[in-house]
């Protein structure tokens, strides 16, 4: 039975913690789809098809068995809808738990079948976070090591144009 994982989030915009968590995941997985969590009342910098796009461009040399689309409403029914059995989502420190925790359990609550597997963030990564990447390029900061060369691009592009 092939194991399939989803990993969603707001990824406003994916930043290099989450391609490391991604790109351990698609060794761990038979296929992982990256769901873009697709909320405008989230009032994301990024549109859901930018986030997809340089998502898609970031994973390129990933392999076949990861893909990205947008969702939204409940991960739990993305989960289902890609035939998934597991939730993947990174954590970088004690900070994330409680709400990751929450999270998990909601989740579980409503969709037993469906499990949260918890990759840890590696040590490098562990103080990005996409508002920071997004504060630091706003204000015309060098994002290169903190984001994807693809979204380096994007955020640079997006800030020029404010
Ligand atoms: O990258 P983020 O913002 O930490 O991701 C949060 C995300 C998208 C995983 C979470 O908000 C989510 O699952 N949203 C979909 C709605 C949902 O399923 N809510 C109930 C479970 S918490």
């Amino acid at each position: 039975m092939s194991r399939v994982a989803v990993f969603p989030g707001s990824f406003d915009p994916m930043t290099m913690a989450h391609l490391d968590v991604a790109r351990r995941a698609a060794s761990l997985f038979d296929r992982l789809v990256i769901g873009v969590l697709n909320n405008s009342r989230k009032r994301p910098v990024l549109t859901a098809d930018d986030r997809v796009r340089l998502i898609g461009e970031s994973v390129a040399d990933f392999g076949a068995n990861v893909s990205v689309e947008a969702f939204d409403g409940l991960t739990v029914e993305f989960a289902r809808r890609s035939g998934a059995g597991f939730i993947v989502r990174g954590l970088r420190a004690v900070s994330d738990f409680e709400a990751e925790l929450q999270m998990a359990h909601t989740n579980r609550k409503l969709a037993l079948q469906v499990d949260t597997v918890f990759l840890m963030s590696a040590l490098e990564f562990g103080y990005l976070s996409s508002t920071l990447a997004k504060e630091v390029a706003q204000f015309g900061g060098d994002v290169s090591g903190m984001v994807p060369p693809p979204v380096a691009r994007a955020l640079a592009a997006h800030f020029e144009r404010d």
